[in-house]
């Protein structure tokens, strides 16, 4: 919901979500721009193909990397740098700082902004794709 708030009435967010009983979460949400799939954060580009988008502006994940096998990790960085388009933004909320390792041989050094009002703390880390 707080995303869409911030898009424009022309901008459209196709949510990827691995488990069924999120993505039926996600679609109780009734907006015209929302699009849900079941799928995995590893095959992005073809994911967009396949809503007729191309590379997307920004790409925005709450997967926890820190939980991930080192492989899946990078296979998911790796899907989310190809699936930007030049100049795109990666944001990525997280507990833990693991995601920083995975993301710098292809983003570079992120920003980052600690939420301590959330619970637990979070970090918002920010990339943009050169
Ligand atoms: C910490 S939850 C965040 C949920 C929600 N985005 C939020 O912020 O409230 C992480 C979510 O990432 C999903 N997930 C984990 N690995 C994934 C993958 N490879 N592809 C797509 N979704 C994945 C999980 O199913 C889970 O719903």
């Amino acid at each position: 919901m707080a995303l869409l708030k911030q898009m424009r009435p022309d901008s459209r967010l196709l949510a990827i979500e691995k488990v069924p009983a999120f993505k039926e979460a996600l679609d109780e949400i009734a907006d015209p721009r929302l699009t849900s799939q079941i799928g995995d954060a590893a095959d992005l580009l073809p994911i967009l193909k396949d809503h007729g988008l191309g590379r997307a502006d920004v790409i925005v994940s709450g997967i926890p990397f820190s939980a991930l096998k080192p492989t899946v990790a990078e296979a998911i960085v790796r899907s989310v740098h190809e699936a930007l388009r030049p100049g795109g933004t990666f944001i990525a909320y997280q507990v833990r700082s693991d995601i920083e390792q995975y993301a710098r041989p292809y983003f570079g050094v992120s920003s980052c902004k600690l939420i301590a009002m959330n619970l637990p703390p979070l970090k918002v880390f920010t990339w943009q794709k050169s």
